[in-house]
């Protein structure tokens, strides 16, 4: 749904839960934990005595927490949320969509069915009336949904001349008029679900409710994620495995163009062409503890301080007896990698950083060419793929739209594909021949710190591999090279040490508006994830650049008051960044440096130094990514930021 200027179901996290009795305290907690995904709004729809209560609240990042507290009763009214009861046994007016001044009855205690969603809008405003759960006119039947529709124009054309009032405008909405019409003509919700989705095209994950059949969820999926479970008395729905972690481990995804109809204790898993469907048990690597803040201030302190232990997991064991490298999840021959001519990375944000660091290893140690693309650009650019080609998607969530599609095309065109994620099951690992996990454990914090560090150094390792494979490298090399990618999780440690100087830094910076990162060689990529950071957690305008490159047009925009942020570790174009960094401080820039520990000449060109141990130069982006963060995290945190929830961004981007 492109620029036609309407509210999308957009990217979002849903929840749905059947034969719980304190439902509506379920549902919130599972969506604290999708806020990851957005949180524009959210809401809540519960099946209670044969009647539908809904709540919906659209206050940014508190939209959750209002919600919660219309079950403690300390909000019952309030600007943007009503509990309101629809339906005939309400006596409440029919199709009634709560919205400000609805007349607020708090959540039932005990109820049937419910769902849940938290949202992230892509386009038009973040509102009470574009929040799901949405209602269909009868007041009846809600639904949530994650995706786009994006025939959603035709369908309210159609709607509209059939007498319906579109209250919304997402595109989300029409699906549960159109469920509505169809349930006129079928005999459960189950198949009026399967016919209206007949009618739909483009992405989704839904859960729909109806108040004629209480205790039933109807659930379904195309691209976007949905995961179930089921244990003896109840039976659970989500986006994603964190909002379900705690309740049951038997859990399962819904692949695309199924259907499940849950009931407590019971999940029918069908095709949507009717089709009988083996639900695929899914495999969780984590508990619940992992995922919650463990003492720390925020999820990102936390994360940042699992970073050895992330870098150090993805590392184990990969490294066999015999000193060849092992990759075993990857699935792929050794003569199949040792055939491969050209390697094509496709991810986004930082996920492309750490590819682009991977490049520079791969194509020094293999000698085999690589190209590394934005996904979202790839998809459409025609690129030049072969059976010899290995596409290599990097993604955190391994649900990213963008890089989904992106890993679909390089399998269209023969390309044998491999997914680097850090979530067992998701949609990529499912679909790639082959994957490599990074073994971070859960990140919460929308900003990626350890899922980063880990990905770059499961991309050197894959690296070694190929050179291993390919015998570009000796295994001498390869040894000391698999010895100084272990030395990493001691040095990140060291550079996390290290918090309170880089605290002083930052602090001595702030106030400061224009930021640029420099970089060369692998440094580039470090600088430009070190920019990202900044601009995401601060809001502070921060340009990434080769150092080289600048001074064809960007050192015009230097001036007093500019900060240069400097990648100067040890590598062979080291002296050559100095000598940039020279040229922007003599024309008034303040320079802080990012330099290694004893070489003092850094200090004749530099304001401030942010000092880390030496590593190999290729794998330096690990380390030299920490003092970035903290910079980032205390600027961002000085200037009264929430870290783990920025402003117009969620965590994983489901949509285009
Ligand atoms: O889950 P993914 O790795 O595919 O996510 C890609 C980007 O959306 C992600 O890295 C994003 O740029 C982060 N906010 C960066 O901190």
């Amino acid at each position: 749904m492109e620029g036609d200027g309407v509210a999308s179901g957009g990217m979002c996290g849903i929840i749905g839960v059947t034969g719980v009795d304190e439902a509506f305290s379920f549902l919130v907690e599972g969506l604290r934990q999708l806020e990851y995904r957005g949180y524009d709004s959210a809401g809540v729809a519960l099946v209670a005595d044969g009647d539908l209560w809904l709540a919906r609240e659209a206050d940014g990042n508190h939209s959750v927490e209002e919600l919660a507290l219309l079950e403690t009763g300390s909000r019952v009214v309030g600007s943007g949320v009503s509990g309101s009861r629809t339906g005939e046994n309400s006596g409440a007016s029919s199709g009634a969509s709560s919205g400000a001044g609805d007349v607020s009855i708090p959540p039932p205690r005990h109820c049937e069915a419910g769902i849940g969603h938290t949202r992230w809008a892509t386009h038009g405003r973040p509102t009470v009336e574009n929040a799901h759960p949405h209602v269909d006119c009868s007041g009846r039947l809600a639904l949530v949904h994650n995706g786009i529709i994006e025939n959603h124009a035709e369908l309210a054309a159609r709607l509209d001349a059939n007498g319906h009032e579109i209250a919304s405008e997402t595109d989300s909405e029409v699906l549960v008029h159109v469920i509505e019409e169809e349930l006129r003509r079928s005999e459960s919700l189950l198949e009026a679900v399967r016919r209206a989705l007949e009618d739909v095209r483009g992405s989704f994950a839904i859960a729909v409710v109806s108040s004629a059949e209480p205790g039933v969820i109807v659930a379904a999926r195309r691209v976007s994620p949905l995961i179930f479970g089921v244990d003896e008395r109840s039976a659970v729905l989500a986006s994603d495995i964190p909002a379900l972690l705690g309740t049951t481990r038997n859990l399962f995804a819904l692949e695309d163009d199924q259907i499940v109809e849950l009931r407590p204790g019971v999940a029918h898993v069908s095709g949507l062409d009717g089709s009988k469907v083996d639900p695929v048990p899914l495999t969780i690597t984590w508990d619940l503890d992992a995922a919650r803040k463990d003492g720390f201030d925020d999820f990102m302190t936390k994360e940042i301080h699992e970073q050895p232990r992330a870098v150090a997991e993805t590392l184990l064991d990969r490294h066999g007896p015999g000193g060849s490298l092992v990759l075993d999840e990857l699935r792929l021959t050794r003569e199949e990698l040792r055939l491969v001519d050209k390697v094509f990375i496709v991810a986004c944000g930082s996920s492309y950083h750490a590819a682009l660091v991977a490049k520079y290893a791969i194509e020094h140690w293999t000698r085999v060419p690589v190209e590394v693309d934005i996904a979202s650009e790839f998809r459409y650019r025609d690129p030049v793929l072969d059976q010899r080609t290995l596409a290599i998607g990097v993604s955190q969530s391994g649900e990213t739209v963008d890089t989904l599609q992106a890993m679909r095309e390089a399998k269209r065109w023969g390309a044998r594909v491999i997914a680097v994620s850090n979530v067992v099951d998701s949609s990529m690992t499912r679909e790639a021949d082959g994957v490599l996990y990074t073994r971070a454990g859960p990140e919460i914090c929308v900003a990626s710190t350890k899922t980063y560090l880990a990905q770059v150094a499961a991309l050197e390792v894959l690296a070694l591999a190929l050179a291993e494979f390919r015998q570009t490298l000796d295994h001498g090399v390869i040894e000391r090279l698999v010895g100084n990618l272990n030395e990493l999780p001691a040095a990140i440690e060291e550079c996390i040490d290290r918090e309170k100087e880089v605290f002083e830094v930052a602090d001595r910076i702030l106030g400061a508006r224009d930021f640029f990162y420099l970089g060369r060689n692998v440094g580039y990529p470090a600088a430009m994830e070190g920019a990202l950071k900044l601009k995401e957690l601060s809001y502070l305008r921060a340009e990434a650049y080769a150092a080289g490159e600048l001074k064809h047009g960007p050192i015009a925009l230097i001036e007093p008051g500019t900060v240069v942020v400097g990648i100067a570790t040890r590598n062979r174009l080291r002296e050559k960044m100095l000598a940039n960094v020279a040229e922007v401080r003599s024309r008034g820039a303040t320079v802080v440096l990012v330099a290694n520990d004893g070489e003092r000449d850094v200090e004749d060109v530099a304001d401030h130094v942010l000092w880390v141990p030496e590593v190999e130069p290729l794998l330096s982006p690990v380390v030299n990514a920490v003092p970035l963060q903290l910079f980032a995290y205390r600027m961002a945190r000085e200037l009264g930021y929430d870290v783990d929830r920025p402003r117009n961004l969620a965590k994983t981007v489901t949509v285009e």
